[in-house]
């Protein structure tokens, strides 16, 4: 065990942890932040995407350790001042989700998307989100959510003259 600092979601906290704990079992467990999800536990569903330093990583196979002092953000982190995030938002209104299960990961994945491409094609957007499984087989609504959250995103941009989501 030992201290570690982590810094989410703006917040700062110093944890006495095993450093070798995977980075989200310590964010649902220790932080209370259900936002990522345990699905496989081996990298391979996205369940449990979260941002760090601005790329989507999957945090159930990244040691904590790894991550001190490193920007984190998760699901819980999107939404500003009780105002949803744009991506949250087109997600509710493309109805993108089925069971659920998926789609807190879809959304963390789709923000890295948008933040290093804002205006995806379909054909970028599929290839961008291809690592992160639905079984529900949502694909096609979380695609358009994506297009409706660059518009958004857009038309916000275009109309302050600044980038106004984070
Ligand atoms: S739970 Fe992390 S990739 Fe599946
Ligand atoms: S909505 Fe059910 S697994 Fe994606």
């Amino acid at each position: 065990m030992s201290d570690i600092t982590l810094k989410v979601n703006g917040r700062t906290h110093t944890l006495d942890i095993d450093p070798s704990t995977p980075l989200l079992y310590i964010l649902r467990n220790d932080l209370g932040l259900l936002g990522p999800r345990f699905g496989c536990g081996l990298g391979q569903c996205g369940a449990c995407t979260v941002i760090i330093k601005g790329a989507a990583v999957r945090s159930c196979i990244t040691p904590t350790s790894t991550v001190q002092g490193a920007e984190i953000t998760t699901l819980e982190g999107l939404a500003q001042d009780g105002t949803l995030h744009p991506i949250q938002q087109a997600w509710i209104d493309e109805q993108a989700l089925q069971c659920g299960f998926c789609q807190n990961g879809q959304i963390m994945n789709a923000k890295a998307l948008l933040d290093r491409n804002p205006d995806p094609t379909d054909a970028e957007i599929r290839e961008g989100m291809v690592g992160n499984l639905c079984r529900c087989m949502t694909y096609y609504r979380i695609q358009a959510a994506i297009k409706r959250a660059a518009n958004v995103i857009s038309a916000a941009r275009s109309a302050s003259g600044k980038e106004v989501v984070g």
